[in-house]
């Protein structure tokens, strides 16, 4: 829908471009992809948008409703309009956390070549703004506060083929992701990033702008699968956390979130045609997530929550990943091993196996829908559940679905959790108190206890 924003059109009730007097020689421009909202936090946003040509970027915002001026910010660096890409990401901070905010993209148009200052004197239409307005009723959002209940959703590994991924995003819009505060999309998205565009722009934004993620955050959490790819280097221009990096950690209500990226899954092997080729710096990145980890576990934000969680693409067991599991658990043991009370996680999100299941802390047995095939890594040493989410089948079990969603209520005195298939149906519940306890809410559903045969 937002693919056709030509300069020059100006549709009524859709989006639309407005731009000032005397530019009607300026070329067509138009948003090729997005915008997309993501990575909030309290009081804040990041925007991001494709254009068709390279042109400096920055977004207009203002309470939504409000006669206020427009604030702006542009996507710069070192303190210099970026005018030569055309992909952007601008991140809006100190935001009303309880605010509707509205917002409209602004595009620069560089001139092929910049005048002399003696003509730019004399000619008084040079000194124009070379700007381009883009509106639209979808471009709106509300920052994360401190106060609210909400819900969130969780959706991983969509290695299918494009149209069927849009299905599935359709299908669970239409199931539960709509309502909820923001949406996660706990990486694997494709097999491999060989072309960003018709693999992630096509394959997913494009969809999910359609259904709101002009206005619903989405986070795009890298997996392994984004790791590779002829052109996987590009993922952090489109996708970066905030830091530039592929891990962050934010707070919603009384919920404290970290992002983890937990890599490749098998080790690099430089400058071959291993698809690991590119990973030269593998290490070095996993040293610079513990050293940023380390940061987090000693934050007051961290330690003053009543719930943590962690969303991450693998984990630190459940998994039968040698490689990747060794990278997991050097990445987090030295902190969430402990149960102690300001130190626990209470849930881990992940997807990577493509088997829905629910560990029990502390034993072999997880909830699934059917006997696990995969020999899962257990470690007695965490104490929190696992949820692992659903990806395509392939010669699984009878019953092992080839998609699954997580919707997590964060209320005042408990995670309530619900997995669903597709069309909806809840097949798995539960829920975590603040405590770090947790009750079993599945009489009835389909899901089932299960032994596992540990590694
Ligand atoms: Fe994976």
């Amino acid at each position: 829908m937002l693919k056709s924003l030509f300069l020059f059109l100006c549709i009524s009730g859709c989006a639309y471009a407005a731009f000032s007097e005397a530019q009607s020689n300026l070329p067509p421009v138009m948003i090729t992809y997005g915008p997309w909202v993501t990575t909030p936090d309290i009081g804040a946003v990041t925007i991001g948008f494709v254009t068709d040509i390279n042109t400096g970027a920055g977004i207009e915002y203002r309470i939504k409703g409000s006669d206020n001026e427009w604030s702006s910010r542009w996507h710069t660096e070192a303190g210099q309009l970026i005018s030569t890409g055309n992909r952007h990401a601008i991140r809006l901070t100190g935001l009303d956390p309880e605010s509707q905010y509205e917002y409209r993209i602004v595009l620069f148009i560089p001139p092929q070549k910049q005048e002399g200052d003696n003509k730019f004197r004399a000619q008084s239409e040079l000194r124009l703004p070379r700007t381009l307005k883009i509106e639209d009723d979808a471009f709106n959002f509300r920052p994360f506060s401190t106060e609210e209940t909400y819900s969130f959703f969780v959706v991983s590994d969509l290695q299918f083929p494009t149209e069927r991924r849009h299905q599935i995003l359709q299908n669970y819009h239409d199931t539960g992701m709509k309502d909820s505060r923001f949406v996660v999309l706990l990486g694997d998205l494709t097999n491999s990033i060989d072309n960003i565009e018709t693999d992630i722009l096509q394959g997913i934004i494009e969809k999910t702008t359609a259904l709101g993620g002009a206005s619903q955050p989405h986070l795009f959490i890298r997996g392994n699968h984004e790791w590779r790819g002829l052109q996987s280097d590009l993922w952090t221009s489109y996708f970066a956390m905030p830091g530039g990096s592929t891990y962050a950690a934010f707070r919603c209500g009384d919920a404290f979130y970290i992002v983890l990226d937990t890599g490749e899954d098998k080790p690099p092997y430089p400058f071959t045609a291993h698809y690991t080729t590119a990973n030269i710096a593998e290490q070095e990145f996993m040293d610079s997530q513990k050293a940023w980890l380390t940061s987090v576990v000693e934050s007051q934000e961290f330690k003053a929550a009543k719930f943590r969680i962690v969303l991450a693409h693998s984990a630190p067991y459940s998994h039968a990943g040698r490689y990747m599991s060794r990278v997991v658990n050097n990445l987090v043991e030295d902190f969430f091993t402990s149960d102690a009370p300001d130190n626990r996680i209470h849930l881990w999100i992940s997807g990577h196996t493509h088997f829905y299941a629910r560990t029990i802390p502390g034993t072999t047995q997880a909830y699934a829908l059917s006997q696990p095939i995969k020999k899962f890594y257990r470690d007695d040493r965490y104490s929190f559940p696992v949820v692992t989410l659903d990806g395509p089948t392939f010669n699984g079990p009878e019953g092992d679905l080839p998609t699954s969603g997580l919707k997590v209520a964060v209320e005042k005195e408990r995670l309530f959790l619900e997995s669903i298939r597709e069309d909806g149906t809840v097949f798995d519940r539960f829920e975590v108190l603040p405590d770090g306890s947790i009750n079993d809410l599945n009489k009835g559903l389909s899901s089932s206890l299960f032994t596992f045969e540990p590694l």
